[in-house]
């Protein structure tokens, strides 16, 4: 964890339709139950700034290296406006979707590779990782079934098969780079037994960071 860090950065990442936004407002819920200060937010977005990056980036056509800029451009101003002053302040950070996300829809379903986001994280972010990382983590048919049933699609949202394959890829190897911090959840699993996951998670991050 880095020095400047008194709160806990905890993120929750996944293909789209793989579920994970019906779990913040439980996680929330449930933090503020055991005491602890959290403040939500997401990727891309976060800040006045990056919600109309946010607007660019899901709606308008782009050439990938000005798409992966601009998602690194609204995640700085993010760190510097919400996330760091909040932990440095205690709070904790629940955060839908951080660099993990560019990793994987830039890097891997755009196939830009893994070099260049690593040089923009190393640029915007050398110092500060989640401390968690929930991957919600399901089989394809399933989360493309989801999208189909909800709303009108983004950009992202519309890709082809082959992108969401590459896409879950690379979540699957950013896991297995880094197993202390990431956590799969088992998305085809009934909601109830992944709260009771995440409940018990969420317990024993509150009890080592009371100890620390
Ligand atoms: P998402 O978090 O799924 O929000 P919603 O549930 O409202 O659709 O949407 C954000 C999209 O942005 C998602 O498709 C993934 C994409 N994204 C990237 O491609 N790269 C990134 O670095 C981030 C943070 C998100």
């Amino acid at each position: 964890m880095s020095a400047i860090k008194n709160g806990l950065f905890l993120s929750l990442e996944g293909v789209d339709g793989a579920g994970k936004s019906t779990h913040i407002p439980f996680i929330e819920t449930h933090l503020q139950r055991l005491g602890i200060e959290v403040v939500v937010t997401r990727e891309p977005g976060g800040t006045v700034l990056g919600e109309t990056l946010r607007e660019l980036l899901l709606h308008k056509d782009m050439d990938i290296r000005t798409e992966t800029l601009l998602m690194f451009a609204a995640r700085n101003e993010h760190i510097k406006q919400v996330i760091e002053p909040a932990l440095v302040q205690g709070k904790w950070i629940l955060c839908d979707r951080f660099s993990d996300a560019s990793f994987a829809y830039q890097g891997g379903g755009r196939e830009l590779g893994a070099t260049a986001i690593e040089t923009l994280e190393q640029w915007v972010h050398p110092d500060l990782q989640p401390d968690q990382t929930w991957l919600f983590d399901l089989p394809l048919e399933i989360a493309t079934q989801r999208l189909q049933n909800s709303r009108v699609l983004d950009r992202f949202e519309q890709e082809q098969a082959a992108f969401f394959v590459r896409t879950q890829q690379f979540y699957h190897q950013r896991a297995q780079q880094d197993p202390h911090r990431f956590s799969l959840v088992d998305s085809s699993q009934p909601i109830h037994t992944i709260q009771q996951q995440l409940q018990q998670q969420l317990h024993h991050l509150v009890e080592l960071w009371q100890s620390r």
